[in-house]
């Protein structure tokens, strides 16, 4: 059981707090990984075993950390990754995460399995925000959500490739996320886990009604309970996508389109070969294919395949300022952060994003400093040693 009571520094105490928050299945969800977790931890410990190199004595009295890229100024590097059913951990919380952005001046990404729709996330404020979405086998569910996103303002549309099929994730198959346990075992540990954390309960299982899947609500007018949708859309991720139907997808978007989950240079070039604006390097967060690289390994090599052509971004891992500015070091243009959030709204609310994103900025701004590289700019491979 977390022990923490002070107020949250970091990454880490946002996660022991949402960790005493949330239902277990809930906090597992969002905390686990595919099969054995490896490549969920060398995400970070990959971040971690990149050293900086400090350098002293130069001028960095101004320190600027913002950035641009695809024609937009940002605070700084940082997006907010999709994150699924991130409303049911804190109440509307894709409302709340597309404030907090907005405030600080980052992008939100919507997720197509969010709680909360795309005309929900848009009420929030007139400036724009992501949203991803998968191939789905019905591809006229797909058009009508391009027509739907265009319809709120979206203009950058984050393309998740990663998907053909979905990984096991252990810790949901034990709590019975997966199926495998009967509807009586199932009531039984809801009951327990709901009862056992009341004030997610009032806030989320009551307040924060309806728990559907916003974007999906019109496609599958008989689910009632996330886990509906979620028989649904597993069943609708289609394994024989390839770049063709990016071709396809082209063609009908006219905004920005980003490629997610790109983890090798051939990839990162066919994407380019398509169309796309931007890449993120990910394996989706540890979540899909165990044993995979982690994302920062392999962001050099997307980098010199395309860097010259198309916007690299990345995620994983990612869960301080070091590591943002380890990102942008070796060539990432933002990074996007996925768990950190989810466990800060599910703690602290809004307010707790807003204050993981300063914490965010203040380490890149020291960082930057203690490596005499005052701008973005300055960032490059140097800084960095790995050879330890
Ligand atoms: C995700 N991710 C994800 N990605 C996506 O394209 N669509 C989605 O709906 C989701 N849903 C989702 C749910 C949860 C609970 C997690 C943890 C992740 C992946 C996400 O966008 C991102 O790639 C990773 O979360 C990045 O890794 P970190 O920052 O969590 O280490």
């Amino acid at each position: 059981m977390p022990t923490l009571r002070l107020a949250p520094a970091s990454a880490e105490d946002y996660r022991q707090l949402a960790e005493g928050r949330l239902p277990r299945f809930l906090f597992d969800y969002v905390d686990g990984g595919a099969y054995d977790e490896r490549t969920l931890a060398s995400n970070i410990s990959d971040f971690q075993a990149l050293e900086m190199k400090q350098q002293v004595m130069r001028d960095v009295s101004k320190l600027d950390v913002s950035t641009d890229f695809l024609g937009q100024k940002w605070t700084m590097p940082v997006a907010l990754a999709p994150i699924g059913m991130a409303g049911m951990m804190a109440r509307r919380a894709e409302t709340q995460a597309k404030k907090a952005a907005d405030c600080f001046g980052i992008p939100y990404c919507l997720s197509t399995v969010g709680i909360c729709s795309l005309e929900e996330v848009a009420k929030v404020s007139d400036k724009p925000f992501w949203f991803q979405l998968y191939m789905l086998r019905d591809r006229g569910a797909v058009k009508n959500l391009l027509e739907r996103a265009k319809a709120v303002g979206v203009k950058t549309l984050v393309f998740t490739v990663d998907l053909a099929v979905v990984g096991a994730r252990y810790r949901d198959v034990r709590n019975g996320m997966a199926g495998g346990i009967s509807a009586w075992g199932r009531l039984r540990m809801g009951l327990l886990s709901y009862l056992t954390h009341p004030k997610w309960l009032l806030d989320v299982g009551i307040k924060g009604k309806p728990h559907v899947f916003g974007n999906l609500a019109d496609y599958v007018p008989k689910a009632t309970t996330p886990a509906d949708f979620k028989q649904w859309i597993d069943g609708q991720f289609d394994p024989s996508v390839t770049w063709k139907d990016i071709e396809w997808l082209r063609s009908n978007w006219e905004g920005d389109l980003i490629i997610k989950g790109v983890l090798c240079p051939e990839d990162a070039k066919a994407a380019a070969q398509v169309g796309a604006d931007a890449v993120i390097v990910s394996n989706h967060g540890g979540r899909q294919l165990d044993g995979v690289s982690s994302s920062i390994a392999m962001l050099p090599q997307v980098v010199d395949a395309v860097g010259s052509s198309v916007h690299i971004l990345m995620d994983g891992g990612v869960r301080s300022g070091q590591d943002v500015v380890k990102a942008v070091a070796l060539g990432a243009k933002a990074a996007l952060i996925g768990r950190p959030w989810v466990y800060a709204v599910a703690s602290r609310g809004e307010r707790g994003i807003k204050a993981l994103l300063e914490t965010i900025k203040g380490g890149m701004e020291v960082s930057m400093a203690l490596t005499g590289a005052p701008t973005l700019e300055d960032l490059s491979s140097d800084l960095l040693n790995s050879d330890h």
